[in-house]
């Protein structure tokens, strides 16, 4: 993928979003000043240290950050976003009942957009998700409640063509199936997806993705896993069972929303990821957030980003995204009950945080 140094991302996403192209000048140059940094030499500048897009570049790993679309509207944000990061994640955009929220209407604005953005400002794209496992929060559309298994497996289908073919070349990894695990272990096979297309529903959807665009990578996604040794070991066997049936799998994001506010015990994280690693799957966090509850401080919440994200790159995690860009906008809030979780990187000013610093330092370690 084509490298762009800071300024020249931060130009070119701007562009972008002015509606130009980065090889083309804006129409009104006066209001996208800041875009004439894009100049032919920044496209081989090497990444700016000093960010965190910079520093995971120099140990081969992405930092990303998940956003909705109408963030981008702030010049400020569209350039922190652009110097900062190189993946980008559609925190609700891509999902099944947001595109589709009527039976047979799909609109892609808010997904077309945050794709766009990201090809312009040189980020790499998971798309966020195809299917969910646990009939949690509104993964899913709620127009599949009463249709017959034929029809579910009819529109799933549809759904992963129309999606993943839409973006082919374009979304580099997609979270085709996101908490697969139940909430007691093992795979869910009480959704309205097992009761279609029987307990093998999650190699089905790996397979009708990696037909719709052979060349993305394909991962699940959980959540609470390094919290919850049965949900690792009910995680690994799935992983070991899609192997064994031939399923096209690349990867497992470990979504890493840090609800207690600390680290897991030392060493955890690191295990988890090694023995993921060992079955030949790639890793990576794809939703981190520590919030402040329970008497936590900036300071160890720097300390629990450090240590968790130090260890998973450390044991070859390749992606580090975390879920939000700043603490006015996270769904931690109303999930907690809390007035503010202040759970992210950058404070409501984008200012960064201690927990900046301990993620840059962790990444350059
Ligand atoms: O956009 C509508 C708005 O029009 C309406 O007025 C409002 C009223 O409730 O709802 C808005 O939609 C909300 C949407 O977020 C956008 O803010 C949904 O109700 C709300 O359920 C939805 O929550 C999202 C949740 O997934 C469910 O999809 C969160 O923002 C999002 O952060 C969260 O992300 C998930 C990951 O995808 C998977 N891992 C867990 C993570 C947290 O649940």
């Amino acid at each position: 993928m084509r490298r762009l140094g800071a300024a020249a991302l931060a130009g070119a996403l701007l562009l972008a979003l002015a509606g130009c192209s980065s090889e083309e000048p804006a129409a009104e140059p006066s209001t996208v000043t800041t875009t004439t940094a894009v100049a032919p030499s920044a496209t081989t500048a090497p990444p700016d240290p000093s960010t965190l897009r910079g520093a995971a570049a120099g140990r081969g790993v992405r930092v990303g950050v998940a956003l909705q679309s109408d963030r981008l509207d702030d010049p400020a944000v569209a350039e922190l976003v652009a110097t900062q990061f190189s993946s980008l994640t559609a925190e609700n955009e891509m999902k099944w009942p947001s595109i589709e929220t009527e039976r047979d209407e799909m609109d892609f604005t808010g997904a077309d957009r945050l794709v766009d953005a990201a090809d312009a400002g040189g980020m790499e794209v998971r798309g966020h998700t195809l299917v969910w496992g646990q009939e949690v929060g509104n993964g899913m559309p709620e127009w599949l409640d009463g249709l017959s298994s034929a029809e579910v497996e009819d529109e799933l289908g549809e759904w992963i063509d129309t999606s993943v073919g839409r973006y082919a070349g374009r979304v580099d990894r997609w979270d085709v199936v996101n908490e697969p695990i139940a909430l007691s272990g093992g795979v869910v096979d009480d959704n309205v997806f097992s009761e279609a297309l029987g307990p093998d529903w999650v190699a089905w959807a790996l397979e009708r993705a990696h037909s719709a665009d052979p060349g993305a990578e394909l991962w699940i996604n959980e959540h609470s896993v390094e919290q919850q040794p049965e949900k690792a070991e009910a995680l690994i066997a799935l992983v070991e069972d899609l192997q064994a049936a031939g399923a096209p799998l690349d990867g497992v994001g470990l979504q890493t929303h840090a609800f207690s506010g600390q680290a897991p015990p030392p060493g955890t994280f690191a295990q988890l990821v090694e023995r993921l690693r060992a079955l030949g799957v790639a890793v990576a966090i794809t939703e981190m957030d520590v919030p402040l509850v329970g008497g936590t401080t900036e300071t160890t919440q720097a300390d629990a980003y450090a240590q968790i994200v130090g260890e998973c790159v450390a044991a070859g995690c390749e992606e580090i995204t975390l879920w939000g860009l700043d603490d006015g906008h996270t769904w931690l809030d109303a999930f907690l009950g809390q007035e503010r979780t202040d759970p992210l990187l950058f404070d409501r000013d984008l200012q960064p945080k201690p927990a900046f610093d301990a993620v840059h330092q962790a990444l350059q370690r």
